[in-house]
């Protein structure tokens, strides 16, 4: 009786795995034109898609993923050392935070100027047509702030004292909010709308 018992039980164990080995394997099959479509979709760049530069200012223009994190981290920079200058009132940060607004500045220049060629060679997508113009436009606005910035700071001899000393950080702090946003789209454009969750 007990060995009645133990092969109806290893019967049972068997019936059981062949059953799921023959779901697994008709499973398997279902997937598989799915699979050969997968490996039929080949990854392509967007240098791929666009092929080589077609004159010097698409080349230049082209120079412009290259040169965006200057400005970015010249920016980022002048805000901690404005933060310990100005706010927290440390003089030698103080008088270095000039020199980095210059930095920020001269960088302005190659990275707009290589923007806007880049702008004039892009393939014509109106989705990323949409994004460019947003990018552009807050970083028009970013660069305003910072000239501001920078007259602001030559006029005052570097004196930034009271409400001009808030006026300077306001125009500061909200470039750097405008080149983090702008960023953000330019990088959508490159890698796609949804390459980041929000
Ligand atoms: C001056 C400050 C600027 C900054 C900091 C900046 C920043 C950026 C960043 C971070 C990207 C993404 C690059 C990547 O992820 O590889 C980008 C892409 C781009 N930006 Fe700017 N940008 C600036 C100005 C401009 C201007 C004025 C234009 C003119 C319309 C422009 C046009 C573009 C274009 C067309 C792309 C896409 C590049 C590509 O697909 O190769 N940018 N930018």
């Amino acid at each position: 009786m007990r060995r009645l018992a133990i092969l109806v039980l290893l019967a049972g164990f068997a019936s059981s795995a062949l059953a799921m080995a023959a779901a697994t394997a008709v499973s398997a099959a279902d997937r598989a034109p799915a699979v050969e479509q997968i490996s039929d979709v080949q990854t392509v760049s967007p240098g791929e898609v666009e092929g080589k530069p077609s004159g010097l200012f698409d080349l230049i223009g082209r120079l412009h993923p290259a040169l965006v994190h200057f400005p970015i981290a010249w920016l980022v920079g002048l805000v901690l050392v404005d933060f310990v200058g100005l706010i927290l009132r440390r003089e030698a940060w103080h008088h270095l935070g000039i020199f980095v607004l210059a930095g920020m500045v001269l960088s302005l220049l190659p990275t707009a100027a290589t923007g806007l060629l880049r702008a004039a060679h892009m393939p014509s997508d109106p989705a990323v047509h949409a994004l460019l113009v947003t990018h552009r436009t807050l970083n028009f606005v970013m660069a305003a702030l910072v000239l501001a910035a920078f007259a602001l700071r030559l006029w005052r001899r570097n004196r930034l004292q009271g409400s001009w000393c808030i006026v300077y950080l306001a125009l500061v702090f909200g470039a750097t909010g405008l080149v983090l946003l702008a960023a953000d789209f330019g990088g959508r454009m490159v890698y796609g709308p949804d390459f980041l969750p929000w």
